[in-house]
């Protein structure tokens, strides 16, 4: 292994993790969702490489992907598949970078559904364009990890992940429409939410995209879809769907396609509701719509998992928290809720306290902030 090489013309750029407020698995069928980046961090240090190689290293993970283009067309099942898919990516494009060594480090939580991949992707991707001299809007970048994801990491992901970590605002939450990826800056501390944080709890049950639950719901969502759009010629996707017209199809499809998309459809209609909660500071109503969106990813989704129901049920039993929910891809990860500012630490420490009695597992907690999306850090000149 070569570690020969040059550092000059060094820059970093840095790309946060996110957690999802609303609008869970509606990214893949035209729908809503409404996101904000948090201060969990991927830097990514790009510098000048040797003569025709790439090397991908890392601070955090074991083992380095290296070597010319020829050396990089295969997938190792490691960490270094999501800057080598955004590779891919940017040479299908027709850029084809100097030669460049990237190292990543970060303290994004790993498997907690709080979008570390994205947050690679997206810190990679401004890294080598920025070495290629290159630039794209955020919406291309984000499409083009989107892709590195689905095709060279082939993890089937939507684009709620790669949208937010490079869009997000500071003290928003990112309102995508995921068909034609217009989007709505929405402030998360209006009214009574100003006395409110948010925060994660981490059930350290780990669950991969790639595993192949989220892909049999996801095709339980594209076969209903499917249905859907046959019987209503005008209908582009479940974005545009009522659960009028679902009940109308649903003695035409499987029973577990009609209750995907009964998730969907209904979640849509909670993150437009909740966007309207967030602008009029209305609290109480945001945290109604927290629970009923669990309660439909528990039931007609069917993505939860005991550990993350325990965690959901015991918030809403402890002072000061006004909802609570599944976040992420599910079948484990984080939970979110609001929590009233004073109430954090002992609503920290009892939340703690019951899932180690129950699982005998210490769960992270993390409070959160809404945070800027990916930006580049600094440049060194070196001569
Ligand atoms: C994962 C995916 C996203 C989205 C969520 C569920 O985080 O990467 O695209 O589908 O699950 O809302």
């Amino acid at each position: 292994m070569s570690t020969s090489f040059s550092t000059q013309h060094e820059s970093v750029f840095r790309a946060p993790a996110r957690v999802n407020l609303l609008g869970e698995h509606t990214d893949y069928s035209g729908g809503y969702v409404l996101p904000i980046a948090i201060p969990y961090y991927t830097e990514v240090k790009i510098a000048d490489g040797d003569s025709r190689h790439y090397l991908f290293r890392s601070h955090q993970f074991a083992g380095v992907a290296e070597g010319g283009w020829k050396d990089l067309q295969e997938r190792r099942h490691a960490w270094s598949d999501y800057p080598v898919g955004v590779l891919h990516e940017l040479v299908k494009l027709g850029i084809s970078p100097p030669p460049f060594v990237i190292d990543v480090s970060g303290n994004v939580p790993l498997g907690a559904g709080l979008s570390s991949s994205a947050s690679i992707e997206v810190a990679s991707c401004l890294a080598i364009l920025h070495r290629s001299g290159k630039t794209m809007t955020d919406a291309e970048i984000a499409l083009l990890c989107q892709r590195a994801e689905n095709i060279f990491v082939q993890s089937p992901c939507g684009i709620m992940d790669q949208f937010v970590v490079t869009a997000a605002k500071e003290g928003h939450a990112l309102l995508l429409q995921t068909r034609d990826l217009t989007y709505d800056l929405v402030p998360v501390t209006s009214g009574a939410l100003a006395e409110l944080r948010i925060v994660a709890c981490n059930s350290l049950v780990k669950h991969s995209i790639a595993a192949g639950d989220y892909g049999s719901r996801r095709k339980g969502v594209e076969t209903g879809q499917q249905v859907l759009r046959e019987r209503f010629p005008g209908l582009r996707d479940l974005g545009d769907a009522a659960l009028e017209q679902l009940e109308q199809c649903a003695d035409q499809m499987p029973e577990d396609a009609y209750k995907r998309c009964r998730h969907v459809i209904s979640e849509n209609g909670r993150v437009m509701a909740a966007r309207e909660a967030l602008l009029a500071g209305d609290a109480k109503r945001f945290g109604e719509l927290m629970l009923d969106s669990h309660v439909s990813q528990r039931d007609d989704f069917e993505c939860s998992c005991e550990e993350i129901d325990f965690l959901v049920e015991t918030a809403m039993t402890l002072q000061g928290c006004v909802g609570a929910r599944l976040t992420g891809g599910g079948f484990g990860g984080c939970t979110v809720n609001l929590v009233r500012k004073e109430d954090v630490d002992t609503f920290t420490a009892s939340i703690k306290d019951a899932y180690q009695q129950r699982f005998d597992i210490q769960p992270e907690v993390y409070v959160c902030d809404a945070v800027d999306g990916a930006v580049k850090l600094a440049a060194k000149e070196r001569a």
